[in-house]
């Protein structure tokens, strides 16, 4: 009898393991061939109880992401690890929702890497913002996905903020409390047009020192005709200040930091300097937001990377004649159309870039279609000082374009 228990139980120690091995091989499988760095990948289509909490449509995404990833290495190409996504987030309040989509268009077209899109709109701006970017067709859709998410505050105290704070204008200075999650994003304002892969900024962050948790252009590169530095009546970042309109933030090290500041003598965390700061100078701040974060970057310019004004290039830098050597020297990256350039025809260079783009259907051949027309509309804007200097313009946009093809026929 006590041989028949011992034999029994052996069986059911047996059964148990061979059990865990061909769960094991059901449920995982290596992608990369094997040897000491092969990652343990989750398997497309194979619900893994243990995979967190994701929804019917990340998971979607991820299964064909990791798809993707299988071919390429299957097909023998590089074994390198699944690139995590970038982010990209904008607030688009009253009557932005064009203007924003067309901002998302440029930069699905020319990106690489996946993006995840954090839409902070207004709630009657939620059905079209869906509507208009399901109706993209599948190969861009396949390059990002998106939430869309209500104007709010960390809820924490919602009700005192929102007092305070104009929701929409503020929102972006949240974004580290909200999107908890997430390590890194971009931030633009919503007439940001991108005339190159998001993915150069991106790779700005591998390149902040140990200290630096955001990076932004400048406000002004001359002091003679810049306004921080003639007319602010608060503390400001460096010589000109800074612009905010493209701000690529470490939201990990935002969360994680006490800055300095000139109320107390303590370190402040984010959360708990945003509201003293405004209580303190709103009779003097005129931009709202940006001048809060120059406010906090004076105190902390140990936490600012600069860039340099073609990632942010505005009327500013050739209204008056052309003042952004580094767009002269390798063309604008980023185009930044405030004081709403690109609906009215005050700088219609800036307008014509808008307008190609946003005229622009995916798939079509962009030389054609997107690039000739565009540098014809420009050729009329000579007689304006932005429109002399029109090849800044185009340079980089041509030369991203003529990449497109190429990503467009891998992603179909
Ligand atoms: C988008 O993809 C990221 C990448 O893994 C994922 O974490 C996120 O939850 C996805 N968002 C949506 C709305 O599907
Ligand atoms: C952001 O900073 C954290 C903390 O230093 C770091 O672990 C993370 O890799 C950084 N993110 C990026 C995208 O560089
Ligand atoms: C606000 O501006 C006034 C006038 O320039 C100045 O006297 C005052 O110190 C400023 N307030 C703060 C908090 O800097
Ligand atoms: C990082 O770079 C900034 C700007 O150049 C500088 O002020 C800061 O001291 C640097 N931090 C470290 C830890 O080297």
């Amino acid at each position: 009898m006590r041989r028949y228990i011992r034999a029994l139980a052996l069986c059911t120690v047996f059964a148990v393991f061979s059990g865990l091995y061909v769960y094991n091989k059901l449920f995982y499988s290596d992608v990369s061939a094997g040897g000491a760095g092969a990652r343990r990948v989750f398997v497309p289509g194979v619900r893994r109880g243990a995979v967190g909490k994701t929804g019917p449509q990340t998971t979607h995404w991820y299964n064909r992401y990791i798809m993707r990833q299988r071919a390429q290495v299957e097909s023998g190409g590089s074994q390198r690890r699944p690139e995590p996504p970038m982010h990209l987030a904008v607030v688009a309040c009253g009557p932005r929702l064009e203007e924003t989509l067309t901002m998302i268009k440029s930069a699905v077209l020319l990106s690489i890497r996946h993006l995840c899109l954090h839409i902070f709109a207004e709630d009657q701006l939620h059905a079209s913002f869906m509507e208009a970017l399901e109706s993209w067709p599948g190969f861009i859709r396949s390059r990002f996905n998106y939430t869309v998410y209500s104007i709010s505050f960390p809820s924490e105290n919602a009700a005192e903020w929102k007092k305070l704070f104009k929701p929409c204008a503020s929102q972006r200075l949240f974004l580290p409390l909200i999107l908890k999650k997430v390590d890194s994003v971009v931030y633009v304002d919503s007439d940001i047009l991108f005339l190159q892969p998001v993915d150069r900024l991106w790779a700005l962050l591998s390149q902040f020192n140990s200290s630096q948790l955001a990076a932004v252009a400048p406000e002004h590169e001359e002091p003679r005709i810049a306004w921080y530095n003639r007319f602010a009546r608060h503390p400001f970042y460096g010589r000109t200040g800074i612009n905010s309109g493209v701000m690529l933030m470490n939201m990990t090290r935002i969360r994680n930091t006490y800055f300095k500041n000139d109320m107390t003598t303590v370190g402040l965390r984010w959360e708990e300097l945003l509201m003293p700061l405004l209580q303190k100078y709103k009779l003097n701040i005129t931009w709202g937001d940006q001048d809060l974060l120059n406010i906090i970057f004076h105190h902390n310019p140990e936490c600012l990377l600069e860039f340099p004004c073609k990632w942010n290039y505005r009327p500013d830098h050739c209204i008056y004649g052309s003042n952004c050597a580094s767009a002269e020297e390798s063309g604008i990256y980023i185009l930044h159309g405030n004081r709403g350039v690109y609906h009215d025809h005050k700088q219609p260079a800036f307008r014509a870039v808008y307008e190609a783009i946003r005229k622009y259907s995916f798939g079509a051949d962009a030389a054609n279609s997107l690039l000739a027309p565009l540098e014809e509309e420009l050729l009329k804007t000579t007689h304006t000082y932005c429109g002399k200097s029109h090849t800044l313009f185009t340079k980089r946009l041509a030369q991203s374009l003529s990449n497109i093809n190429r990503n467009a026929t891998r992603g179909r």
